[in-house]
């Protein structure tokens, strides 16, 4: 990496593939990693089953910090299928080591694991660097093999080298030293253009480990879907699965905070380190995120309150005592629910109804997030955040690709109370939690700094703080 930040080298802007089989040279494919990074390229690993078991896909995707592409048959959280990304968006795919079965499979066009099927449908060029058991290569079957992917595929083959082998042995087989293969994949992409300069199109990334910045800090996260009662058995609900949450809930406790979710009505696993309580409908709800804003006795409320959760804005009237029967016509009145953050919000101010201030704010303020999930445009949010007095609204579209309820990935705006907007893009929810708590970690700094005589949550009391809003 250069002083400026961007890298230099001969792979500089290059995206490199590199599929790693199952050899016991699987562990020199760890430092080829390096060595293809030393020269400036990003690059992707893919593996095959029994590289797997040489190598673990958590080293590969630690020092490469995109997540392993090993199973042929698995689709990317975007919905994309990975060895076909790779295969589109690389400048070229290295084999090292390669074994000898899988050279007789890629001779063969046998696309059973990642790293064949990426060759196969790659127009990149391909570089092998083959590893065995002398007696292994010399095998006229894989030397067959080796002949028909250098002069009918027209890959580059480097050559493995003679020294001792793992067999024991002395022979040919050694896998290539790291510096032959990055100068014959170098040797491979002369003259051409950088292939696919678009993130986008590229392999995801794993997100950066973030710091246990939240440690010390309470935080309640809502999530899923409140139901409301039409009758016993029936009710209101909606499609919301709470992953968002339990994203948010994942995330923060990993950077150290104490968390309280409140879940309504979920279809995934909850986390094990948080405070659960368990909610049904919006009512209960209510009652949950207000116990947890002002506690029991005097403890010190919450840092944050994430408001995640898919609230009904509408209840039933009157709903029936037993189970209502068919045949009757059944008029359902629907009555508003109340709106649970911005009552989470003038409390936490110290505010009435109408806006007075009217009792001591809660110390600390909490940062408070709403979500708005809207079909289409996001132009209703900002109004929200006014509306609502939060700190944050994180709008996004139900209806764009990858986004909403239920699926793994979100596109999300950040919307905050100086006007600011920072769109994201599609993204994994769990980084998508991880962005929204940077967001939190930096309002929390702030607060303390304006807090540092203790004053800062009294003042926020006496006026509206999002002065300046549209
Ligand atoms: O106004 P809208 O329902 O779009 O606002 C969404 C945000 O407000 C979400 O954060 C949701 O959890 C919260 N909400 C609430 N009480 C309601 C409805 C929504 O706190 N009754």
């Amino acid at each position: 990496m250069a002083d400026d930040g961007h890298p230099r080298g001969r792979l500089a802007g290059r995206l490199i593939g590199l599929g790693v089989t199952g050899s016991i040279a699987a562990y020199k494919a760890v430092d080829l990693v390096r060595r293809l990074q030393d020269q400036g390229a990003d690059v992707v690993v893919l593996l095959t089953p029994s590289a797997a078991r040489f190598v673990g896909p958590l080293t590969f995707a630690a020092i490469s910090r995109h997540p392993v592409e090993g199973d042929v048959l698995a689709l990317l959280p975007d919905g994309r299928i990975g060895h076909i990304v790779i295969a589109d968006s690389v400048d070229a795919l290295v084999v090292a080591p390669a074994t000898a079965h899988w050279l007789g499979a890629m001779a063969n066009g046998l696309s059973g694991d990642s790293v064949t099927a990426a060759c196969l449908a790659t127009t990149a060029p391909v570089v092998v660097a083959p590893a065995m058991d002398g007696d292994m290569y010399a095998h006229p079957a894989t030397q067959a093999n080796v002949r028909r992917l250098r002069d009918d595929f027209g890959y580059a083959l480097v050559e493995p080298e003679s020294g001792p082998l793992a067999s024991g042995q002395q022979g040919i087989g050694r896998l290539a030293e790291s510096g032959r293969i990055v100068d014959a994949v170098v040797a491979a992409l002369a003259g051409r253009p950088i292939r696919e300069p678009r993130s986008e199109r590229r392999p995801p990334t794993v997100a950066p480990v973030r710091d246990p910045d939240l440690a010390g800090r309470r935080i309640v996260i809502t999530g899923g879907g409140t139901r409301e009662p039409i009758d016993t058995v029936r009710f209101i609900g909606n499609r919301s699965s709470g992953k968002m949450a339990v994203a948010l809930a994942e995330a923060a406790l990993d950077r150290g905070a104490a968390v309280t979710l409140v879940a309504a009505n979920t279809t995934v696993s909850l986390p094990d380190g948080a405070t659960i309580r368990q909610v049904e409908t919006t009512g209960q709800l209510r009652a949950a995120v207000l116990e947890a804003l002002t506690g029991p006795g005097d403890e010190a409320g919450p840092d944050a309150l994430i408001m995640a959760a898919a609230v009904a804005d509408f209840t039933p009237t009157r709903p029936s005592a037993g189970k209502l029967t068919r045949g009757e016509r059944v008029i359902l009145e629907l009555s508003p629910t109340p709106d649970i953050l911005a009552e989470a919000a003038r409390i936490a101010r110290g505010l009435d109804a109408a806006g007075e201030p009217t009792r001591q704010a809660l110390r600390p303020v909490p940062v408070l997030v709403g979500f708005a999930a809207e079909a289409g445009s996001l132009d209703r949010a900002p109004g929200k955040l006014v509306r609502k007095q939060v700190d944050l609204i994180v709008g996004n579209d139900i209806t764009a690709p990858g986004s909403g309820f239920g699926t793994d990935t979100n596109r999300v705006v950040i919307f905050d109370a100086s006007g600011g907007q920072e769109a994201l893009p599609l993204l994994a929810k769990r980084e998508v939690a991880d962005r929204i708590l940077d967001r939190v970690a930096r309002l929390l700094g702030e607060r303390d700094a304006t807090d540092v005589d203790g004053d800062a949550a009294t003042r926020q009391t006496v006026g509206p703080t999002h002065e300046g809003q549209p």
